[in-house]
Formats: structure tokens, C-alpha cells, sequence
């Protein structure tokens, strides 16, 4: 078994933000200051992922690879993959398998941002585990707006269903999945659903039927952000906003966490910064020569 290899699954029509998702990504709207997707890739490099495929619409992936290149620049290698038409978020693990080449994954949606203390610890567990999968239930208020966990009286995981009109509990599964190397192989099995695609949720019921899912929960310490409707996304961007400026900290920079992972030396830092010369961004990321 090869070393975990990450998918950012980006495609879609952005549909429910027509009409600023017109002519560019949704994944590639702002987020304050950065591009969506810098978010979803950080978390893969936090879990010490470098191998990438970024699965886009055939119209969009010019623009991806215009932002994200080959990934050298922040020591990753980027493979780009095209979804011809949204049939699932299953689909990414046949789109991926010849990327995979049998090694487990983590796949993150391309619009799911989380922030909180500890993500890296919570990251790595779920890295270590080798056979089954792991996923994150997360405490919302609308549940049947996502997969939603069903738990028996001991509070362990029984079903995972996707947007149930009598959600089953509050537990929302976040658009961040860790499988072993037979996912390709469970999703190839499955059948689209009744709204024509392969669902996330078959593809995990399949392990929890085996008692191969772990689903974790990310407490209420973590913020789980929605960036689904225009008041969502300036939502999202308002609390990273306020969150960096409080603590002059940046959220979701690939530069930082590839220099912290020693995956970039201070030159290439100081070679990336400036690019951003004219920008808090670039000031940062200066900063953090100054203090290594
Ligand atoms: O965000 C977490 C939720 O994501 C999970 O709780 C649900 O179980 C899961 O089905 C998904 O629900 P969404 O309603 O957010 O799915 P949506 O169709 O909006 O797709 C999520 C993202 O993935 C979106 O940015 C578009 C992209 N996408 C979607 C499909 C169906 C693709 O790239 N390809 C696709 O085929």
C-alpha cells in the first residue's frame, strides 16, 4: 500500500450561486483573500498529503491550473482530472483510481472550509488508520441540508443518509473522507440514486455495513463553514476576516504550511512572497521568514 494521496473534488455548475458562479468556479470564488479551494488543499497538506488530483469541469480546469499550477511551487505534485458532468461525489473515486493507483485517499470537497485548533491531530488519526475509513460528523442546525448520521442509544453510528426530510439526528457528515484503497472498487458497485447520481453516502453505508467506518466527531471547537448561498459565502469570508486580523494570523495558506512541513526552503518562501509584494498576503508570508 502506497502513502495516502489527497482529491479535491471541485467540479459542479455553482448552480445555487448564479449568477457570480457564471463564468468562474465556484470553487475558485473569494474566501476575504484567497481563492475557496486554498482552504480544502490546506487541509490536505496538514495531513502531510502531497499528491493531488484536482477533479474540475472540463470548461473550468484552465483556470485551476492557472492558480495551482503543478504544485511545485509549494512542494506538491498536482494531477488535474476532469468530471464531463456532476453525476456524484462517488464518481471522484473512478475518475481517481488510475491517480490512486491503490493507495488510500482523503478526499475533501472543494467548498468545505474548517478551521479550529487541533485540526492537524484530528487529521493525522484519521491518516493512521489503515483499513476502513473515517469521517467527521458535525453539529448543525439544518441537517437536512447534508448526509446525516444515524446512532443507536450508545451514540455509535448506524446510517448515514443524505438530505432526509426527518433528519435521523443533528449530525451533519462534513465533505471530508478518509478511505482505504477499495473505495474505487465499492463505488464501481454502485447504483445512482433516484437523483441520477452516485452518492456519498452509499459509497460509505458500504463500509459501515462491514463496521469499517469510524465516524468521528468534530466538536464544537472546529468551525465547519457553509459557502452554499451568497449569504454563506460572505459569511465564511467575514470570519476569516476577523479571525486574521485579530491574530495576525493567515488561515489556508499553502505557503506557510508548506515551509512549517519543510517541503519549501526559505528561498522559495522569498520567491513566493514576493510575487505577492504588494499585499497583507506577501507581508505575511515575509513575516514568517523573519521569525524562522
Ligand atoms: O458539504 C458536505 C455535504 O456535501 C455532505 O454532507 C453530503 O453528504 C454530500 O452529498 C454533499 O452535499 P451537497 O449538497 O453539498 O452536495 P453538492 O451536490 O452541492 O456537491 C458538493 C460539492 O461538490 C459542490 O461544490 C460541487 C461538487 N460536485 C458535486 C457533484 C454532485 C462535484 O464536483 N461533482 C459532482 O458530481
Amino acid at each position: 500500500m502506497g502513502a495516502r494521496k489527497g482529491i479535491i473534488l471541485a467540479g459542479g455548475t455553482g448552480s445555487r450561486l448564479f449568477p457570480i458562479t457564471g463564468a468562474v468556479s465556484k470553487q475558485l470564488m473569494p474566501i476575504y483573500d484567497k481563492p475557496m479551494i486554498y482552504f480544502p488543499l490546506s487541509v490536505l497538506m496538514l495531513t502531510g498529503i502531497r499528491e493531488v488530483a484536482v477533479i474540475t469541469t472540463p470548461e473550468d480546469q484552465p483556470q485551476f491550473r492557472r492558480l495551482l499550477g503543478d504544485g511545485a511551487q509549494w512542494g506538491l505534485s498536482l494531477t488535474y482530472v476532469t468530471q464531463p458532468s456532476p453525476d456524484g461525489l462517488a464518481q471522484a473515486y473512478l475518475l481517481a483510481e488510475d491517480f490512486l493507483d491503490g493507495a488510500p485517499s482523503a478526499m475533501v470537497l472543494g467548498d468545505n472550509i474548517f478551521f479550529g485548533h487541533g485540526l492537524p491531530d484530528l487529521l493525522a488519526a484519521a491518516d493512521a488508520k489503515d483499513a476502513g475509513g473515517t469521517v467527521f460528523g458535525y453539529r448543525v442546525s439544518d441537517p437536512e441540508r447534508y448526509g446525516v448520521v444515524a446512532m443507536d442509544a450508545s451514540g455509535a453510528a448506524v446510517d448515514i443518509v443524505e438530505k432526509p426530510a426527518k433528519p435521523p439526528s443533528n449530525y451533519a457528515v462534513t465533505g471530508l473522507y478518509f478511505l482505504d484503497a477499495s473505495a474505487s472498487e465499492r463505488a464501481r458497485s454502485i447504483t445512482p440514486s433516484e437523483r441520477g447520481e452516485l452518492e456519498i453516502t452509499t459509497l460509505l453505508q458500504s463500509y459501515l455495513r462491514e463496521g469499517a467506518l469510524s465516524v468521528q466527531q468534530m466538536g464544537r471547537g472546529y468551525a465547519w463553514l457553509d459557502t452554499g448561498t451568497h449569504g454563506s459565502l460572505l459569511d465564511a469570508g467575514n470570519f476569516v476576516r476577523t479571525l486574521q486580523s485579530r491574530q495576525g494570523l493567515q488561515a489556508g495558506c499553502p505557503e506557510e504550511i508548506a515551509f512549517e512541513q519543510g517541503w519549501i526552503d526559505a528561498d522559495a518562501l522569498r520567491a513566493l512572497a514576493m510575487r505577492y509584494a504588494k499585499t497583507d498576503y506577501g507581508t505575511y508570508l515575509l513575516g514568517l521568514l523573519a521569525e524562522s
